[in-house]
């Protein structure tokens, strides 16, 4: 646990050196995104890319945009994600969300830019090293999995049927792409990157997707018995919002044994790989008991 917070330094640290100074006319937005990111969250995503690119066996900085990327992209959804429209949430990582602060165009706003800029910033990685067929499947992997074939499909679909009952089917594309998609991104273009087979890239990809769904059903756990001040984010949304989730299908009970199960489930596939580490088991593991 130690070795995470420290983990979490060091990506803070990479993610800090890529997003833009606040200064000049655009300055309202510059600072509404810098507010959103600087708030902090688990940083999960550049977690697990750069652990997935160091047990594929890299070694070069060339990683670092594209950790930097996924954050700014999925806050970006986070600030999407909260706004009237969609969650409504007046609070995210601890702090009253973006469009409380800078209102909801502003807001918006923010949320084009992050993610305009994750690819600005992504593209750096273009210049960092000579392996650029790599670095080129590493962005298209990224562009599409938060695309409309991505997060943007699984929001699509979640917004739109908010209120209404869902089939067991129409969940699991939800959990799938508005979750899944950027776990299974981070992965993949660690692996990537690192130069692993596509067979590999495969593997990790259907691994990283059960780690998706059993961090969305704990994310739906959370919102019903977690507590706002370890969560940084109001309980009781789903519930406030009419979303069908796995918890109000299932069940508090079945929902947890689900998502315990699940995590043993890609914890197998991962220890399929001879190159496996400790710190990104135990890192998936840890996803199942987390409080926030
Ligand atoms: C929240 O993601 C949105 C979901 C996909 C459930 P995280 O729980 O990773 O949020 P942060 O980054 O730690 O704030
Ligand atoms: C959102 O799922 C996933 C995103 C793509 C942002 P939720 O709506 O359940 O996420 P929280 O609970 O607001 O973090
Ligand atoms: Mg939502
Ligand atoms: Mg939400
Ligand atoms: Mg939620």
């Amino acid at each position: 646990m130690e070795r995470r917070q420290e983990r979490i330094q060091e990506i803070d640290q990479i993610i800090h050196q890529y997003m833009p100074q606040t200064e000049g006319y655009a300055s309202t937005v510059l600072s509404a995104m810098n507010y959103t990111v600087d708030a902090g969250g688990k940083r999960l995503r550049p977690m697990l890319l750069q652990e997935t690119y160091r047990m594929f066996g890299g070694t070069e900085r060339v990683v670092e945009p594209f950790m930097a990327a996924i954050e700014m992209i999925h806050t970006y959804s986070l600030i999407h994600d909260d706004l009237p429209a969609l969650d409504n949430d007046d609070y995210r990582r601890g702090r009253k969300t973006a469009h409380i602060v800078y209102g909801e165009a502003m807001a918006i706003l923010a949320g084009d830019a992050l993610l305009n800029y994750a690819y600005e910033t992504a593209a750096k990685a273009f210049s960092m090293t000579t392996h650029l067929t790599e670095v080129i499947q590493a962005y298209t992997i990224l562009t599409k999995k938060a695309g409309i074939y991505g997060m943007i499909g699984g929001q699509t679909a979640d917004v739109e049927l908010t209120g209404k009952p869902l089939s067991e089917e129409v969940l699991k594309f939800i959990y799938e792409n508005k979750t899944g998609a950027l776990l299974e991104a981070a992965m993949m273009i660690g692996a990537t990157l690192a130069g692993a087979s596509a067979e590999a890239v495969k593997t990790i990809e259907h691994l990283a997707g059960i780690v998706g769904m059993a961090f969305q059903i704990q994310d739906d756990i959370l919102d019903v018995e977690g507590t706002e001040s370890e969560l940084g984010k109001p309980l009781h949304s789903d519930e406030e919002n009419g979303k069908t989730t796995y918890v109000s299908l299932y069940g508090l009970e079945r929902a947890k044994a689900e998502v315990e199960h699940l995590s043993r489930e890609a914890v197998k596939l991962l220890d399929g790989f001879p190159n496996r580490q400790p710190f990104l088991r135990d890192l998936i593991l840890s996803l199942v008991h987390r409080k926030s």
